[in-house]
């Protein structure tokens, strides 16, 4: 196959031999006039002597007016002269006097005249035609002559300037070529190999120059960052920033070590950033070197906030479990003298009817065994060893108007506008009834505690989905304080409480965490501070009968 450099060549030679063709041509053919200019003259001039002399011969004859003489003269000299087509001697009125003709062919013919005169007298014209079509067969001769010359010495100077620029020139150069396509080949392959890997991390990754101009990003970072496209292909870096800072909760902490490291072009520099809407990133940020020389700088952001929920979980899950540990030990060691506590204060109760000094203390002793035996029993609901596991398919809206009743007498005491909103149609959950109403109790409780001046306090059950699966969802909302961002975190840590000594044990929460979790349901809050709190449980609806689960 022919390569593509030696089409060229052979394109540039073709042209550039037609274009030496024209000009020889060109050339061949003025050579060619001039040659016939200077024939023709030579020819004219040899014609005039010709005549000059015939002049000469027949003058004598003319002023004897011996026309026949002339004529035999005329047609001897015509006869001797091979090219000598005709000769005429002609008067000065037309009158043609002598004449030689030969028949011809010729394809050529000269013609010339010449006056013969005696001492001013004109006694006639000689007239010659003559055949010059040999002129002009030599003329056709060098034309064809000139021409295949030139056609050779452009054939060989094609072949001689191909030559030259294929073997001697055109090699190096397209072995260059070629190399230079093989190595931008390489580089291409190298950058798209770059790109693939850049594009398949999952890193955010943005590359800047000096001054902080974006020069390279994978589509992983914009989308981690949320930027719209057009803030992305505006590449204007205070734009980039302003929007990346505000989406966190300390932009100005992380504006001011963008400022450091650009100012700092060394360094190396990594962090964790919170955002606003609760995830975190893990910031990497190192100098960008090209041949020992640093041209800017490269960022690399990961999205942490799986990771850090899993080991805030694990961590919960590990206070979680030393608190359950704890808990089977003290309510192994606590339930039993309590229970012979409250039986012997039952029991006493009901022979002390003849003492009724003792009723009092005695009802005091039953009553506070009864709350100590609770709190055991909360405990226990973290050790799993409680036994009370045993669920009910059950409409939860019963029991959870009858733990509203108990907290009702608070709630008038303390100004709280009680209110209830529950779905007409009932939705089935398979739950342990009690365990439920101590939600419900804890999260009112607490609801209570936020507002010691009075609010309202509203309960509400509705139907949700979440992630595909249908949930019951009861929201316990209040008007009370709310809840500072600071605290969020850390408000299902078991004895997290905000409470004075004595007033708050922390376990609320974390137990009714722990009921929803045991239940595959979820808990979660939304509150500002000021403003109020609404605590959201969500059970999973079921369509089956009860099952117990150990
Ligand atoms: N509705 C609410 N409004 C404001 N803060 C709340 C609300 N619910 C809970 N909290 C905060 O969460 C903390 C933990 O609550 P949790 O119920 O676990 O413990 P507690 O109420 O302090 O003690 P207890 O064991 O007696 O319930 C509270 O101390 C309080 O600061
Ligand atoms: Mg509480």
């Amino acid at each position: 196959m022919m390569k593509i450099t030696e089409i060229r060549h052979g394109r540039a030679i073709i042209w550039f031999s037609a274009v030496l063709l024209v000009f020889l041509a060109a050339t061949d053919a003025l050579i060619v006039s001039q040659q016939r200019r200077i024939l023709l003259n030579i020819q004219r001039r040899c014609v005039n002597n010709e005549l000059a002399l015939m002049a000469t011969l027949t003058r004598e004859a003319l002023l004897k007016k011996d026309y026949r003489t002339v004529e035999d003269f005329l047609v001897q000299w015509g006869s001797e002269h091979t090219d000598m087509l005709e000769i005429r001697a002609v008067m000065p009125n037309g009158f043609v006097l002598a004449q030689y003709k030969k028949e011809s062919s010729a394809r050529q013919l000269f013609r010339a005249r010449s006056s013969v005169a005696h001492e001013g007298e004109h006694l006639a014209d000689l007239e010659v035609i003559k055949d010059f079509t040999g002129v002009e067969d030599s003329m056709d001769k060098l034309s064809a002559g000139l021409v295949s010359a030139s056609v050779v010495l452009v054939a060989f100077l094609g072949f001689f300037l191909w030559y030259t620029l294929s073997v001697t020139a055109m090699r190096p150069l397209e072995k260059e070529i070629s190399e230079r396509r093989k190595a931008e080949e390489r580089l291409q392959g190298a950058l798209s190999l770059l790109s693939a890997t850049l594009e398949s991390t999952a890193d955010g990754i943005l590359v800047v120059d000096k001054k902080g101009v974006v020069e390279q990003y994978n589509q992983k970072f914009a989308k981690m960052w949320r930027i719209p496209q057009s803030v992305m292909s505006a590449s204007e870096d205070a734009a980039l920033l302003q929007f990346v800072s505000a989406q966190l909760r300390q932009p100005e902490t992380f504006l001011e070590k963008v400022r450091e490291l650009y100012a700092a072009p060394e360094l190396e520099s990594s962090d964790s950033l919170e955002f606003k809407d609760g995830r975190i990133f893990e910031r990497y940020s190192q100098p960008h070197w090209i041949d020992g020389v640093i041209r800017g700088r490269v960022w690399s952001f990961r999205d942490v906030t799986e990771k850090k929920k899993l080991e805030m979980m694990l961590l919960q899950s590990e206070k979680l479990s030393a608190v359950g540990q704890l808990a089977a030990g003290v309510a192994h060691e606590i339930n039993n003298p309590l229970g012979v506590i409250l039986g012997f204060a039952q029991c006493a109760l009901k022979k002390s009817g003849d003492v009724p000094a003792l009723d009092l203390p005695l009802r005091s002793i039953e009553r506070e065994a009864v709350r100590c035996k609770e709190l055991v029993q909360n405990l226990l609901v973290y050790s799993r060893s409680s036994n009370k596991n045993e669920r009910e398919h059950i409409d939860p809206v019963p029991g959870i108007q009858a733990a509203l009743s108990i907290i009702l007498a608070r709630a008038k005491t303390q100004r709280v506008e009680l209110s209830t909103d529950f779905q007409s149609s009932p939705l089935k959950i398979n739950v342990n009834k009690g365990q439920l109403q101590q939600v419900i109790l804890n999260l009112c409780n607490n609801a209570m505690d936020a507002m010691p001046g009075g609010g309202n306090l509203a309960v509400k059950t509705s139907p949700a989905s979440r992630a595909g699966g249908a949930f019951l969802r009861i929201d316990v909302s209040d008007t009370g304080h709310g809840i500072p961002d600071e605290i969020k975190s850390r408000l299902f840590e078991p004895f997290f409480t905000t409470k004075d000594v004595g007033k708050g044990t922390g376990l609320g929460l974390a137990l009714a965490h722990e009921i929803v979790e045991n239940h595959k349901g979820a808990i979660e809050v939304e509150s500002s501070a000021g403003k109020g709190t609404v605590f959201s449980v969500y059970f999973p609806v079921s369509g089956e009968p009860p099952a117990n689960v150990v």
